[in-house]
């Protein structure tokens, strides 16, 4: 995927095919009708939004239920995922066999999703879990020397992050749903389920390199308005991984465009409040339509050491690599037999394979 942050592409593909009885086009017949072709505008790049803008920062006085967004698993199903509590970014050494993500089982007490086809009747709910993972820095191999660096950078804990599937879900019925946080619940949102498998037309929203500026938020807003159906991303959320861990930048993006090659990709880390603060900012999408992840090379954070470009330290579908990425989506390859980089999802007219762009 680009490298730059800010690149950031958007359309819409819109159901070619107006009714059921058109014999069915496929790729080979040529491209489909696009309604939106990007906005060369948004291409141009822009500076990052600053983490105190309203857009980014979590906004705590009501419920600290935040970063709602969807995940697609089929056209009965979906995953409702939102974070709650606090996270951390500090110096703090955090025990190594704690790394990674874990699970954990949460009753249906609370922590569970109230959803149904009536905003003023959300009786049916489900229980679900909550995975926290820790982004761990214990130093970092210099690229140009070879040097082994042990200078530790700032360790992540993550906040809860809570995964809830709704399934026996209606294709093409609208449902309202609300989520729960510590002292206070969500207020009502709302998604469609996309068609039906093999069921015309469907919108899809295609976005890639999406990043945290302000024509990011553009580009979530103008999708959101066009009511796509179904979203997917094709990699690059939050390029968090363009920062050291105390939150410095090491690219300069709009409209320097300069990078210190000594720095970038950031060697020692990343800067995990930027993925927080881009889950708030997709919520405007992801929070009202399901979204169809994949990961790209700005998922690749790895943990313990940041230079992958020397140490690859784990395998390339660990999740290790991937921990923030697969932390905040639950991906749904167990629909497939597929793994959590390489998937497919059936949805309406679309046999979608996601395989990571890294
Ligand atoms: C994208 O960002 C650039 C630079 O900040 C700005 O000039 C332009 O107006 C933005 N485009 C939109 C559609 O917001
Ligand atoms: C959709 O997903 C749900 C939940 O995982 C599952 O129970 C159901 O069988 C799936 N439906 C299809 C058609 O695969
Ligand atoms: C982060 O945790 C690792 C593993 O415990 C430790 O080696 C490192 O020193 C910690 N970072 C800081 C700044 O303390
Ligand atoms: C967490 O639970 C989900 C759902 O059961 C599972 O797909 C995932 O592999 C689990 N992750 C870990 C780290 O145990
Ligand atoms: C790596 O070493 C070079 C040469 O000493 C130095 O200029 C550069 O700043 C070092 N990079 C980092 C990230 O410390
Ligand atoms: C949720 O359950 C946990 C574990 O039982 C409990 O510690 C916590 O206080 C509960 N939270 C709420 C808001 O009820
Ligand atoms: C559903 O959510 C959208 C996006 O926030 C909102 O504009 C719309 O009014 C909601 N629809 C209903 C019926 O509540
Ligand atoms: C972050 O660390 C870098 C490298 O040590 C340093 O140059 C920069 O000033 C630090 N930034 C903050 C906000 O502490
Ligand atoms: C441009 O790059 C320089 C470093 O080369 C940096 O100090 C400056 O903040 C950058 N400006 C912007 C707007 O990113």
């Amino acid at each position: 995927m680009l490298l730059s942050a800010g690149l950031q592409l958007a359309f819409l593909l819109l159901g070619s095919f107006a009714s059921a009885e058109r014999e069915l086009l496929s790729t080979t017949d040529g491209p489909g009708q696009t309604s939106i072709n990007w906005l060369a505008a948004l291409g141009t790049g822009s500076a990052p939004i600053d983490l105190a803008d309203p857009r980014l920062a979590a906004n705590t006085a009501v419920t600290d239920a935040e970063q709602i967004h969807l995940t697609f698993v089929n056209s009965t199903a979906v995953f409702v995922s939102w974070s709650t509590g606090t996270a951390q970014n500090t110096a703090a050494p955090v025990s190594l066999d704690q790394i990674g993500t874990t699970n954990t089982t949460v009753g249906a007490a609370n922590y569970t999703v109230k959803f149904g086809t009536s905003p003023t009747a959300l009786a049916a709910s489900q229980p679900g879990y909550i995975s926290t993972y820790k982004q761990v820095y214990t130093g970092f191999t210099n690229s140009t020397t070879g040097a082994y660096n042990t200078n530790p950078a700032l360790n992540y804990t993550s906040q809860s992050i809570h995964h809830v599937q709704l399934s026996s879900l209606q294709p093409g019925t609208k449902y309202y749903y609300q989520v729960p946080g510590s002292y206070g619940a969500s207020p009502t949102l709302n998604f469609t389920m996309p068609p039906a498998v093999g069921n015309y037309p469907m919108t899809l929203g295609v976005i890639a390199d999406v990043g945290q500026t302000s024509n990011s938020s553009q580009t979530w807003a103008r999708m959101a308005a066009q009511n796509v159906q179904v979203a997917t991303l094709v990699g690059d959320w939050t390029y968090a991984d363009d920062y050291l861990t105390n939150g410095t930048t090491v690219y300069y993006g709009f409209p320097n465009n300069t990078a210190s090659p000594a720095l970038f990709p950031s060697p020692i880390g990343s800067y995990q409040p930027r993925w927080d603060s881009a889950m708030r900012l997709a919520q405007q999408l992801i929070g009202y339509v399901p979204m169809i992840p994949n990961s790209g090379n700005h998922e690749l954070e790895p943990l313990l050491h940041g230079n992958y470009f020397t140490t690859q330290k784990f395998g390339l579908d660990s999740g290790l690599q991937f921990n923030s990425y697969l932390s905040r989506f639950p991906i749904p390859y167990f629909q497939s037999g597929g793994q959590s980089l390489f998937y497919s999802v059936n949805v309406g007219p679309v046999h979608m394979v996601r395989c990571t762009s890294k």
